[in-house]
């Protein structure tokens, strides 16, 4: 389903553009296809929005630009964990919430490709995460938490891990992921999280996507807000 939606993404690519490329699992479906069309004689740059990213497109040869080389970008194509009806999104489970917003932040339009099981009536049910800066870690959570329970919402935040420690992001910052179940008012939790001065950024994407492309076992589908 995955190649399915990242194969339709494709169709909207178009011989020179400037491309913001996600991260993730179903971006990377895209990746491939679009370095398969790139060896054909297709013509893009691409902007990465990770680490990860950047050695998949290398490896494949997929050609990229930093974004402060390329600063606007025509297209992204990424991945979410959560997209509802408004085309409001979670994500971040990647842990490249940052560069994703940034970069889709600087595209014409944001094509988002997911399967079925990421499309949700209410956001939330997916963890939210949270990029914060190392420093005052504890007084950060300490207010997140506060402007949580401000908002009606509780749960626990979590420091995600990796193998060896603390995850830590590609700009060198830490995720908190916030399990408050159903989150009722994206936006003002969205707005709320950014004047808290310890978060860098916050998974919740709201009017960045253009459309979403979704695949189910019958097929692709847009859906639109
Ligand atoms: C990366 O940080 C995320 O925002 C991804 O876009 C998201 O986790 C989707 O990943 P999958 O395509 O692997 O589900």
């Amino acid at each position: 389903m995955k190649i399915k939606a990242a194969e339709a993404a494709l169709q909207h690519v178009e011989d020179g553009m400037r491309l913001g490329i996600g991260t993730g699992s179903t971006a990377e479906e895209f990746v491939r296809l679009l370095a398969e069309k790139v060896s054909g004689g297709l013509r893009v740059q691409g902007v990465p929005t990770s680490e990860r990213t950047a050695r998949l497109c290398l490896e494949l040869g997929v050609p990229l630009k930093s974004l402060d080389e390329l600063p606007e970008l025509d297209l992204t194509i990424d991945g979410a964990d959560e997209v509802d009806g408004a085309l409001r999104l979670v994500k971040g489970g990647g842990g490249a919430l940052l560069r994703e917003k940034i970069v889709a932040s600087a595209s014409s339009r944001m094509i988002v490709i997911a399967d079925e099981s990421k499309v949700v009536e209410t956001l939330g049910k997916f963890p939210l995460p949270i990029e914060v800066n190392p420093f005052g870690l504890a007084t950060t959570r300490i207010a997140i938490e506060k402007l949580a329970s401000k908002l009606g919402l509780s749960g626990d935040l979590k420091l995600r891990k990796s193998d060896d420690g603390a995850f830590t992001t590609d700009g060198g910052h830490l995720i908190l992921d916030a399990f408050f179940g159903r989150i009722p008012d994206a936006e003002a939790l969205a707005t709320q999280l950014n004047s808290i001065p310890g978060v860098v950024e916050h998974g919740l994407f709201i009017n960045m996507a253009s459309f979403a492309i979704i695949a189910g076992p019958a097929g692709a589908r847009t859906m639109q807000a």
